[in-house]
């Protein structure tokens, strides 16, 4: 409430006109029956044209106010909502974007998604709906009450009997299909992390012939879906029916009584007439009261959820630590770490790195290779032991600053629906010429020249118009340019030929010596020329020195090694 509250406030004096015009109109609404009695009852008696013509007239007017006054007050209300779905959206997707990778983790994608996309249509819907029907439903219900007791108490009594019936009915099948409606929006989201794993992993799912299987899946969950979504509406469709045969026994009885009434002389034919209309109206606007209900329910658990993410405080803060004077620039000192608790991903890992020097990291897949790079970035916090660039502890050094020391090429790393040199420039506003010059280093030249646009050339979404091995050698050019103080390859080396990588590993020795670099590679020729090289093995650091070192005492490193003899003949 406070979330629709805080972001429909700067919106209150257009919200407030907009509310007034929509009571004026509906006033308007409420008068027209009211009209029609008195020209059936007392115009028409007087057998004057003119004043029936005048009378009429004035019914013409007011219903055309009406409509105007409506449309006029829907619009503003719509543009109140939109407004401030935008800014909320806004805020929201800020705050996804800052939300660490822990956060990430524990959240999952879909359930952010669907946060940032159903969620906020949710609350737009709502804040128009409030608007449209939270100030027209009342004033009809009750307005028509007041006119229909003036009107003709008795007959009110009729149509007050009814009441507590359907106040019943609104009541038991809000409280049960209410909780339905949250229950189906949690199966959503599991559909679409279903059709999230199903599209991201189309290929694997091809490859495999798992095709039946996947469809079975979403089929199961699909039909949760569908049994929960008809289980919601069918409890809420009881309604409509049910009032609607309330507002026709009503309407029946209203006659009956009416007929001894005008019979006995003690109420006219245009009193009847008027009071048939307000009945409808009285029971609409107890219907639309009931879906205000509704409305405002699942608006109230959209914003909920929105508000979950929103008020998600920053687990990794900047804090004050010791500063060491050394000169090693990058230092891991016993770092211990897991994704979550119980799981043990990184065991006291040590290392030391001057400037400019190189470290290889080797190690079967899942060995935590990718996780020591991760820790350095500080996308996780660690557990234990120490990590410092310059002396100084990663905790204590700000976000901006650490990550701009950085340039990456992740192992599955993105690339953007844009053009080749925007994608290497990421919005850091290099100069072509160091663009073009972290291309020659990557290998990426030679086909970007092919390319009739060349640098212009635009990728389709993840870059899925080139090779792997383009991809690659643009994701390297991205991490080369604009020579950072620390370049890490991610198993770059993997989508390139052998050429290709001794090349790229040439270039970087010859160009960037004031660049630290940690190179993580499946070849032993990728990193033999390291200055030091870690050999990683289910998270523990299994031997750690020079290529010749590790050849000598390192039995694991040299059945690598000899394994891959043929490759690193190529290589040179
Ligand atoms: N976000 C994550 N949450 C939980 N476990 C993870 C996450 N990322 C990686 N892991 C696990 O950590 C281990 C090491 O992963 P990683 O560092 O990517 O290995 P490598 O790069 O050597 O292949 C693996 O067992 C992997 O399943
Ligand atoms: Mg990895």
């Amino acid at each position: 409430m406070k979330l629709m509250i805080d972001y429909v406030r700067p919106y209150f004096g257009k919200m407030s006109i907009g509310l007034f015009i929509k009571f004026t109109g509906t006033i308007m609404d409420l008068l027209l029956p009211w009209i029609l009695a008195y020209i059936i009852d007392n115009v028409i008696p007087l057998k004057n044209m003119n004043r029936i013509i005048l009378w009429g007239i004035v019914m013409i007017i007011c219903s055309i106010l009406a409509v105007i006054l409506n449309i006029v007050a829907n619009r503003m209300a719509s543009k109140v909502a939109r407004d401030s779905t935008e800014s909320l959206r806004h805020d929201l997707f800020k705050k996804i974007t800052y939300l660490s990778a822990n956060q990430l983790d524990t959240y999952g994608i879909p359930t952010l998604v669907s946060r940032l996309t159903t969620d906020t249509y949710n609350f737009n819907h709502t804040i128009g709906r409030m608007q449209r029907m939270g100030i027209r439903a009342p004033i009809l219900l009750l307005g028509g009450i007041v006119i229909t007791l003036t009107l003709d108490p008795v007959l009110t009594l009729v149509l007050i009997a009814i009441m507590p019936l359907i106040v019943a009915t609104v009541y038991f099948v809000s409280k049960k299909g209410i909780p339905l409606f949250t229950q189906l929006q949690e199966e959503v989201d599991q559909l679409i992390q279903v059709v999230r794993e199903n599209i991201t992993g189309s290929r694997v799912i091809k490859a495999l012939s798992k095709e039946n299987y996947e469809q079975n899946r979403f089929m199961r969950i699909n039909d949760t879906v569908v049994k929960a979504e008809t289980t919601a509406n069918m409890t809420m469709s009881v309604n409509s029916p049910l009032m609607n045969l309330f507002l026709n026994t009503g309407l029946t009885f209203v006659i009956l009584v009416s007929a001894f009434r005008v019979n006995a002389g003690t109420t006219q034919p245009g009193v009847i007439v008027a009071f048939m209309s307000y009945f409808t109206i009285i029971l609409n606007a107890m219907l639309s009261i009931t879906r205000i209900f509704v409305l405002m329910s699942r608006g109230l658990a959209s914003a909920d959820r929105i508000q979950t993410v929103l008020e998600t405080e920053a687990d990794m803060l900047i804090e004050k630590k010791d500063e060491i004077s050394t000169e090693q620039h990058i230092q891991f000192e016993q770092v211990s770490f897991s994704y979550y608790q119980g799981q043990k991903i990184l065991n006291e890992i040590s290392f030391s790195l001057k400037k400019g020097e190189t470290l290889g990291i080797i190690g079967p897949t899942g060995s935590g290779k990718t996780t020591i790079i991760k820790l350095l970035m500080r996308l996780y916090d660690i557990d234990r032991g120490t990590i410092r660039i310059n002396g100084k502890n990663i905790k204590s050094i700000p976000f901006e600053e650490l990550h701009s020391l950085f340039g990456v090429a992740f192992q599955k790393d993105i690339l953007f629906a844009d053009t080749i040199a925007e994608n290497i420039n990421f919005g850091r506003d290099l100069p072509i010429d160091e663009i073009i010059r972290s291309t020659d280093f990557a290998q990426a030249d030679e086909f970007i020249d092919s390319l009739n646009a060349g640098f212009e050339h635009r990728l389709s979404t993840k870059g899925a118009n080139l090779s792997g091995g383009q991809k690659q050698r643009v994701i390297i050019s991205r991490a080369l340019a604009g020579e950072p103080d620390i370049l890490i390859l991610d198993d770059s080396s993997s989508a390139l030929d052998y050429k290709t990588d001794a090349k790229l590993r040439n270039a970087i020795n010859n160009h960037f010596h004031q660049t630290t670099t940690i190179i993580i590679a499946q070849r032993i020729s990728s990193i033999r020329n390291a200055d030091h090289i870690l050999v990683l093995e289910e998270g523990n650091m299994v031997g750690y020195g020079t290529h010749d070192e590790l050849m000598k005492i390192n039995e694991g490193y040299r059945e690598i090694s000899q394994s891959q003899m043929g490759g690193d003949k190529v290589a040179g």
